[in-house]
């Protein structure tokens, strides 16, 4: 590997040091004419109207009417730190990816996290999922690890993401409400969707309500891949542990909070940084060699299924420190753009069709939020190490290209990058075996949609599930329809009869009586007991 594409701790500081730029100077326009006043327009006389002519006025008030950009369609109210990440010890017989191998190396980080539902200027502390995504500045290239503090989601199939978030999000006529899940739509959808009923008892759970940033879990949620230097490939599941434990509000301090101080978990972070408390998080991984894909009687591919600690121990491998805040929301903060699909050579994909379409919605969606092909060219986006290709040209592209070519294959060189196939560091996709019909339906082994909630259930302590019965209460307690509501307790009901009974207590349905459980498979995990348990503040 070329000594340029060298990284260390403090690579990326030093790559955004030459976009930064002090305020306080004598002020100019964008063309760098100095001005000497910027309080009065240019009018004809003192009383006269306002002159076209006036390219200050023009440029500084265009500047102004173009200062916003779409907010994320989800995640759009967030908070981000730098900090880095090193290994505890090399990984190599796992992975060959280069920011993995050595405990002495410092990769920068970036991190932002967020809520999901509620818009850019909406209230900290709401009942929702957290997102942690992390950007690692490798010197194979950037890799983002984008995950959530709950190891599970609503969904199995990504194509039903975009109703999963028309529900969610304020309905379409009104715009209410802004940030809760507590409506009619949400609820309704959820009521039709078993599938959803693990990750809403995550949702229901104090899990939803984090007292810190610095506090809580981060999940990949998908099976990955971990890709050795031999081409052995293995599955793997990335967990991150906040070095504080788990600490979470109760719900009458987020009700009071989200009026009285909105930024919240937002200003908890900066001014933890600010004091040198800087936020800490362990990066754990839980490693399936290829010949047990099969072994558990869930499908390992299912985005709705946890793979129990107890099965699978959670290998502790390295450490995240955050230790400086940005030093502009807009440009890093906002206009950070993560995406699952940066991966590095030694990371790879598994075919959970939840990850397979994340996959695509990422880059597209930074299409028009960031205006345009060119977004990786952002200071905060680039990579740390050496970026060279035959892409060219789009809105608002900084790279001045050298050179008369810019395809491939070419005869006349001219600085045109070709690829290598002598490189053996170069990113390969993992080999995989796939055959098949070409069908749209759910794999049978993704069926059982309650086993792994009522683990989640019986795992709580007695506080934890009034939490969580208080929380249904007030939630579809402003349901108005019935059926919702009825529905609602159907499903709670195959996963606990008391759950069932005492969420029905509280929203005007009739107790239910026991039902047996229809978990889609002949046995439910057994050796599951308890699984969450101890992990849960
Ligand atoms: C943000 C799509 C599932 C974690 C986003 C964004 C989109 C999106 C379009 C906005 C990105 C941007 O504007 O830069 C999807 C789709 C999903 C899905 C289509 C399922 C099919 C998930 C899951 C996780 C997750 C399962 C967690 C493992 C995040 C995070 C962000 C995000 C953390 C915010 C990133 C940031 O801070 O900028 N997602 N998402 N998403 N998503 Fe997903």
């Amino acid at each position: 590997m070329n000594d340029d594409r060298r990284v260390d701790e403090h690579s990326k500081d030093k790559q955004l040091e030459t976009f930064r730029r002090e305020t306080g100077e004598e002020l100019t326009t964008n063309q760098g004419v100095s001005i000497d006043d910027t309080d009065n327009s240019l009018k004809v006389g003192e009383r006269g109207p306002t002159l076209l002519e006036d390219f200050h006025f023009r440029e500084k008030m265009t500047h102004f009417d173009h200062e916003r950009i779409p907010e994320r369609v989800v995640h759009a109210r967030g908070s981000g730190a730098h900090g880095y990440f090193q290994v505890y010890e090399s990984m190599a017989e796992y992975t060959k990816a280069k920011f993995l191998q050595d405990p002495n190396a410092k990769t920068p980080v970036f991190v932002r996290f967020s809520t999901v539902v509620g818009f850019r200027g909406s209230a900290d502390t709401v009942r929702d999922v957290r997102g942690f995504a992390t950007k690692f500045y490798t010197e194979e290239g950037v890799y983002d690890l984008v995950g959530n503090n709950m190891p599970v989601f609503f969904i199995q199939d990504a194509i039903k993401f975009p109703d999963l978030v028309h529900s969610i999000k304020p309905e379409p006529h009104n715009q209410i409400p802004q940030a809760s899940a507590a409506h009619d739509n949400f609820w309704d959808f959820i009521s039709l969707m078993p599938e959803s009923m693990h990750m809403i008892m995550w949702v229901l759970s104090d899990r939803a309500l984090p007292r810190s940033y610095r506090m809580m879990e981060g999940f990949g949620v998908h099976t990955f891949r971990f890709i050795n230097a031999a081409g052995k490939a293995r599955f793997v599941k990335f967990h991150w542990k906040p070095k504080l434990g788990m600490h979470s509000l109760v719900w009458d301090e987020v009700q009071k909070l989200a009026g009285k101080d909105p930024d919240y978990n937002r200003r908890d972070l900066w001014n933890a940084i600010e004091m040198g408390e800087y936020p800490e998080f362990e990066l754990g991984v839980q490693i399936i060699e290829e010949e047990d894909e099969h072994k558990f009687d869930f499908d390992i591919l299912d985005p709705t299924k946890i793979i129990p600690e107890e099965m699978v121990p959670v290998k502790i491998i390295g450490k995240m420190v955050l230790n400086r805040n940005p030093d502009n929301f807009f440009a890093e903060t906002e206009q950070v753009a993560f995406h699952p699909g940066h991966v590095v050579p030694g990371i790879d994909f598994s075919n959970d069709p939840l990850l397979q379409g994340r996959l695509f919605s990422y880059l597209d969606t930074q299409l028009i939020r960031l205006g345009g092909p060119n977004f990786a060219e952002i200071p905060i986006n680039r990579s740390a190490c050496p970026v060279h290709n035959n892409q060219r040209d789009g809105y608002s592209r900084q790279t001045i290209d050298k050179g008369r070519t810019n395809y491939s294959p070419n005869s006349l060189g001219g600085g045109c990058p070709m690829a290598n196939p002598e490189n053996l560091r170069a990113f390969t996709h993992y080999a995989e075996k796939v055959e098949g019909h070409k069908i749209r339906k759910r794999s049978d082994s993704f069926k059982d949609h309650f086993s792994q909630a009522t683990l989640f259930w019986n795992s709580m302590s007695s506080a934890e599930k009034d939490h969580i019965v208080s929380a249904a209460h007030f939630e579809l307690g402003k349901v108005q329809y019935k059926e919702i509501r009825q529905r609602m307790v159907d499903l709670f009901n195959q996963i606990d009869n008391e759950l069932a009974k005492r969420v029905a207590k509280g929203i005007g349905i009739p107790e239910p009586q026991p039902v047996a459980q229809n978990h889609g498979q002949s046995s439910p995990a057994l050796s599951m007991e308890n699984t969450v348990k101890d992990t849960v503040s």
